[in-house]
């Protein structure tokens, strides 16, 4: 075989497409219920959108991005996560005009340079949303929701939600100040990672999944204990609200998540059905994001959601959707005329809805009739010179067995 997928990159096939049509649509329906329009932007962008946004020291845009040059020199790098794509979409196209408050989501390809593993792939899928224009920790608790109903309705209800807050503005600077001072203490025992974000991003110390970092951390000063008033009350209201909404969740004062640019609120969905790539879902606010890629200074929250991890869930629950589409009517044709009379019929059958399928392969009348089986169509109409002289023929029913006799010029396929 000469060439194969990319590592880390994988086909969808046929057989494996009800699962991802199926998840598709609960988005869709869910995404609809609680109104918000789909927004489609392009699988590249200009680097420099994702490094500003995501922020040039994470993970992300330190080492995993697809960045290139193209033929006239432009860095184009293609999107590894759909918030700062969406966001420069709602500032060039002046959506935030049109309406003070945009909800849009988005059902599509990112793409990361990781070190590929169950669960972690280099192409991957994701659904998401963001609602931009409105502070009201109404919201906050909205984009969590949204992924939790979607789960339910697919029929997953064992997950976990994490929350934290990361304060703001005005009461992250002096914590952040505070924190270096402690990891200052012991930064000859933290691992080489988060040495690098001591003077950076002390925060994401925090998050380290390193277990000697979490140690050495454990007894470290938290952002909740020096939230400014607004942030305190903020958090207050998103835990009221899941209280109001009996959602269960934990707060997890060192989640931090990787990337850069949320402020109050940031959560995690995890499923303890996956192993070590459990994170199902993150979303978090940005308030200071719109304003920092050149638009009006906008308040927004969203979340997004990795699809083949959900689908893994799914197949360890034995709930995943493996139906095959199959054909309603298969003409088996006896000859050649009745092979193109076949396929005219089909063709003005197609156009009535009706999945027709007939032989291209100029098969033997049992090898057809084998296919039509393997394709488990519902009805077959054998047509030879005989039927298409009397325009009369049998229309067999493959689930019973039972044949009815019909008109060639009125094919009706009982409902
Ligand atoms: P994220 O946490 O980087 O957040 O990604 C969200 C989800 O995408 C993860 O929880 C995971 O399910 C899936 N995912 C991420 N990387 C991979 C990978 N390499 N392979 C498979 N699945 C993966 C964001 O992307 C933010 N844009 C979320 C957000 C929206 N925050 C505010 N609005």
């Amino acid at each position: 075989m000469k060439f194969r997928t990319i590592k880390g990159t994988k086909d969808i096939l046929p057989d494996e497409i009800a699962g991802w049509q199926h998840v598709e649509s609960v988005v869709r329906r869910v995404m609809h219920d609680f109104n918000y329009r789909e927004i489609r932007t392009p699988a590249f962008e200009q680097t420099g959108l994702f490094a500003r946004s995501i922020g040039e020291l994470t993970d992300i845009v330190s080492k995993e991005m697809y960045t290139f040059l193209d033929r006239s020199e432009e860095s184009l790098t293609l999107r590894p996560e759909g918030t700062a794509a969406t966001l420069r979409a709602y500032i060039q196209n002046n959506l935030g005009e049109q309406s003070p408050l945009t909800k849009v989501y988005y059902i599509g390809p990112m793409f990361r340079q990781e070190r590929p593993q169950a669960g972690r792939l280099r192409q991957f899928h994701q659904f998401g949303a963001e609602a931009l224009g409105a502070s009201s920790p109404l919201l906050d608790v909205e984009t969590m929701v949204l992924p939790l109903e979607i789960y339910k309705q697919l029929g997953i209800d064992r997950f976990a939600l994490k929350i934290n807050s990361v304060g703001c503005e005005k009461c992250r600077p002096a914590y952040k100040q505070l924190l270096q001072t402690e990891l200052r203490k012991v930064f000859s025992q933290l691992s080489p990672d988060s040495q690098a974000r001591v003077e950076q991003n002390p925060l994401r110390v925090l998050d380290s999944k390193n277990e000697k970092d979490r140690e050495l951390t454990n007894n470290m000063p938290l952002m909740s204990e020096h939230f400014c008033e607004k942030c305190a009350l903020h958090f207050a209201s998103v835990r009221s609200l899941l209280e109001a909404l009996s959602i269960a969740y934990e707060v997890d004062g060192r989640l931090v998540r990787g990337l850069d640019y949320y402020t109050k609120t940031a959560f995690e969905i995890t499923s303890t059905a996956l192993g070590s790539q459990d994170a199902l879902a993150g979303g978090g606010r940005y308030d200071l994001l719109i304003e920092e890629l050149g638009g009006k200074s906008t308040p927004g929250v969203g979340f997004a959601a990795g699809i083949e991890r959900l689908l893994m869930v799914l197949s360890k629950l034995g709930k995943s959707k493996q139906t095959r589409a199959t054909p309603i009517l298969y003409f088996i044709g006896l000859d050649e005329p009745a092979r193109i009379w076949a396929f005219l019929k089909a063709n003005e059958l197609r156009r009535q809805d009706i999945c027709a399928e007939v032989d291209y392969l100029g098969r033997s009348v049992k090898s057809q009739m084998r296919e039509a089986n393997r394709q488990q169509a519902h009805y077959v109409i054998v047509v030879g010179e005989q039927e298409l002289k009397t325009k009369a023929a049998k229309l067999k029913n493959m689930r019973t067995g039972e044949e009815t006799s019909i008109s060639l010029d009125d094919i009706k396929i009982p409902s």
